[in-house]
Parts: structure tokens; sequence; C-alpha cells
């Protein structure tokens, strides 16, 4: 039973969503950790601070995000968002710790145009998607795996994948087409990558209200603010309702457009098992006041 007495450890806490994570367990009992306190790949380490803080639950917010870069550094990728996951979960399940992770629209390839629900199979195209996949399917072997004879105490899991993230505490593609706007240069943004773009303050209010409803079972969960887009539309609405001069993004297509990393081009998450989110039109106006 987590309530609003249970402790919380939340790991990669300086991150996007850890800052907005941090910010709504401010009335609860919480240590948040970085990479400089803690590097979640160094299992002594992570056992270690575990023990020490002895947390009801864990949010892993941490994460090697770097799409691009992953194409080239595949097996660090692997490390932090795969068996550092793994290694996290089989700690959560000896010590009977509920663990909520956070995963991505990336563990998909994009090619179903009407989206994808939460129990279908994960198919990525990149290399962070294929280390993150990996992190979930490490997870769940950990987490539901029975030793006979051995009684343990039981660990709740929540996998919660989400897409686009945007806050008011980091770097994000939001962020990147307000600087560019700023500098009053046109830029080319792609009119044909669909996602729902999520708000970090919001996820993270998800995330406390479903662990602390006790209402859900383990399993994988889909959160976004509602509606979809595409970076063209979303830059076209942020720049106007910023105050900046949406004339100056024009249109440009995925093939136009050369990065090492494929991305998914329709990667909508489907909501099929929680209470929906406000749009993400309606966050965005809250992310700029
Ligand atoms: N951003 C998005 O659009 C998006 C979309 C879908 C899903 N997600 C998922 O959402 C989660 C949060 O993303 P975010 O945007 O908040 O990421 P973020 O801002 O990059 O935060 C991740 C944090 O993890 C830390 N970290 C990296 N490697 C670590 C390690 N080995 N040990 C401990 N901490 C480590 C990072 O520290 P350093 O800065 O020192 O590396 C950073 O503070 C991630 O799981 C990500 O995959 C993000």
């Amino acid at each position: 039973m987590i309530d609003s007495g249970s402790k919380y450890l939340i790991l990669g806490g300086n991150g996007m969503l850890g800052r907005d994570l941090q910010a709504v367990m401010q009335d609860r009992d919480f240590v948040s950790l970085d990479r400089d306190e803690l590097d979640i790949t160094d299992v002594e380490a992570l056992k270690t601070k575990i023990l020490d803080v002895q947390p009801d639950v864990i949010i892993n917010a941490a994460a090697y995000k770097d799409t691009n870069k992953a194409e080239s550094e595949e097996a660090l990728a692997n490390e932090i968002n795969g068996y550092a996951v793994g290694m996290l979960a089989k700690i959560c399940r000896d010590f009977g710790i509920t663990l909520v992770h956070i995963s991505t629209d990336y563990v998909f390839d994009g090619r179903r145009r009407d989206g994808y629900a939460e129990e279908d199979a994960t198919c990525p195209i990149n290399a962070y998607g294929r280390s993150k996949a990996l992190g979930e399917q490490l997870l769940v072997d950990e987490m539901e795996h029975v030793i006979e004879g051995v009684d343990l105490e039981e660990g709740k899991y929540f996998i919660i994948r989400t897409s686009y993230l945007f806050g008011k505490h980091g770097v994000s593609l939001v962020s990147k087409l307000m600087d560019n706007a700023r500098k009053g240069e046109k830029f080319k943004v792609i009119n044909d990558q669909y996602s729902r773009p999520t708000y970090t303050l919001d996820l993270a209010k998800q995330v406390k209200w479903l662990v602390e409803s006790n209402e859900y079972d383990s399993g994988i969960y889909h959160i976004c603010n509602g509606g979809s887009t595409n970076w063209y539309e979303l830059a076209k609405i942020l720049l106007t309702d910023a105050g900046l001069d949406a004339g100056l993004v024009e249109a440009c297509s995925m093939s136009d457009w050369k990065a090492p990393a494929e991305r998914p081009q329709f990667s909508v998450l489907l909501n099929n098992k929680l209470p929906e989110l406000r749009t993400w039109r309606e966050a965005l106006k809250e992310y700029l006041s």
C-alpha cells in the first residue's frame, strides 16, 4: 500500500522530468539522486544507496537519451537504459519496493497510423529505442521472476511510456524551437512525424497519482497529454502563443531531414488504461505562462 506517508527515491532527479518529479513530491518524503551522486550502472553502489535510503517507491527517470549518439554508442545506451534497469528491478523485487520506470514511444517503429496500445509488441527502429525496449523486457523478467520456495515481498512495477517531453527545466524540441525563433532566422521543421507532446509536470503529477491510487496492477501504462500533432504544427502554435514570429517556420518532410538515427513516423501512444490528461495545447499554454 503506497500513500502520502510512503518514501520515494527519484533517480535521474536533475533531468527535465526529474526536476518536475521533485516539484510534485515536495509534500512527500523523498530523496532525489542524479548521476554525480549515483551512477545507476554501478550495481553495488545502487544496492548500497537503496538500502541506505529505504524507499517504498523508486521512480527511475535516469536515461541515456541522445537518440543520434546512441547509434554509435549502443553498448553504453544498453548499459544505462537496459541492463541497469534490470538490476534495479531485481533489487526492487528482492526488497519489495514499487518500481516506476519511464520508457518511450521509440520502442515502436511508427509504421501504424492508428497508434500503439500498451500491450502491443515492441519493434524499435533505432539504437535508443532498442535500449529502452531492452530495459522494459529485463524489468518485467526480473519483477515477474518467481523463485520456487522463496516467499518474496511483493514489489509492484509500472512501466510508463511517454513521448515528446517538454518541461520548464530542460532542453527539449519545444525549447529548441523557441531558441531558433528568438534568433529571428528562418528554420525548417518536420511536418510528417506524429506523436503526442507531453508536459513533464502533467506526467509527474499523473505518476504520483497512479502509484498512490493503489487501484492499478503492475504493468505497462501510456501517459501523454491529449491530442497528437507533428512538429511543424506544434511549432506554429507554440510560436504564435509565445508571441514570436511563426512565419519563421518552414515545413519539411522526414525524408529531407538527415540524422544518424531513424525516427518512428507515427508514434502515437494510445491510453487504454488511465484517465485522460488535458490536451497538449492546454499544457503548452501553462508551460509558456
Ligand atoms: N525527452 C523526451 O522527449 C522523452 C520522450 C519519451 C520518453 N522519455 C524518457 O523520459 C525519461 C526522462 O527523460 P528526460 O527528458 O527528463 O531526460 P534527461 O533530462 O536527459 O534526464 C535524464 C537524467 O538521467 C541522468 N543519467 C544519465 N545517465 C545516468 C546514469 N548512468 N546514472 C544516473 N543518472 C543518469 C542524466 O544525467 P546527465 O545529464 O549527467 O547525463 C539526467 O539528469 C527518460 O527515461 C527518457 O527515456 C523522454
